[in-house]
């Protein structure tokens, strides 16, 4: 079964509260490497945070002191964001075409979202809606396929639609719309250590996964479980993770 990129997109509105409470946030060492390569604290920037989700991604910014807006084309997503952060804007809008005037942010970020995006659109976008001198930051966590347990779930996976590509040309792709910018990347190696069951939530929100036939679904989060209890028995898993993030800066 081929499931389009748009249907694969959409998938998270009927498992955001599941994405909510069981998907992983990013390290604080991911917050300070973009103030590094924005050239400027989080405290006291306007950031625009495009494909927001539940807030994820959006949380620690405001707790450095960013005004943060967030930017979310999907209902049940922008609704769990509206529960866990109230006090922040939530505009439903896609990346490849942003509801905002120029000249409007500066700081554009993208957590775990930018492939769903055409890059020929939403790179145009995020440099419109940012002032002189900001910058655009994308990141994901990508499993760390180093770790022997990882790559032997990635092969039992075979995942239709794989990130990792994009993760990794991000700014090849941003300078194939833009080549005067100068993208600067980093990887941060981080886990985060769960009960099994949150694994296997966790992994049941990825679209993947929760486009399946509900049965086909289970019976695969079930086989899951019982390959995962051969490496982990009953205690935790610790996930391990590489955050691929890009950034550019844009002329002051
Ligand atoms: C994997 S979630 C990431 C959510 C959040 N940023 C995080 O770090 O957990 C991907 C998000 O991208 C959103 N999305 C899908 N298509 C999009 C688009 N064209 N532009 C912006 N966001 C999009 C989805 O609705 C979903 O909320």
């Amino acid at each position: 079964m081929t499931v389009s990129k748009a249907t694969l997109a959409a998938s998270f509105n009927a498992v955001a509260a599941d994405y909510a409470a069981t998907r992983p946030g990013y390290p604080a060492a991911l917050y300070d490497a973009v103030e590094e390569l924005a050239g400027r604290p989080l405290h006291g920037a306007d950031v625009l945070d495009v494909g927001a989700g539940t807030g994820i991604g959006t949380a620690p910014m405001l707790a450095r002191g960013a005004q943060v807006t967030a930017a979310e084309p999907g209902p049940g997503m922008a609704a769990q964001l509206r529960a866990q952060l109230p006090d922040v804007p939530v505009v439903r809008g896609s990346g490849d075409a942003l509801p905002f005037t120029a000249d409007s942010f500066d700081l554009v970020t993208c957590a775990q979202a930018w492939h769903w995006t055409d890059p020929a659109r939403s790179v145009p976008e995020a440099l419109r809606v940012l002032r002189p001198g900001g910058a655009l930051a994308l990141w994901w966590n990508v499993p760390d396929g180093s770790v022997d347990w990882i790559a032997a779930q990635e092969r039992r996976l075979q995942r239709q639609w794989r990130q990792d590509d994009v993760t990794e040309r991000a700014g090849t792709l941003i300078q194939d719309i833009a080549p005067s910018l100068s993208p600067h990347c980093r990887e941060l190696r981080w886990s985060r250590t769960v009960p099994l069951d949150t694994h296997l939530a966790s992994l049941a929100t990825h679209s993947y996964i929760a486009t399946l036939p509900a049965d086909r679904a289970a019976a695969l989060i079930e086989a899951e479980r019982a390959a995962l209890r051969d490496v982990f028995g009953d205690g935790p898993v610790t996930e391990p993770y590489v955050v691929r993030l890009t950034a550019v800066r844009t002329p002051a």
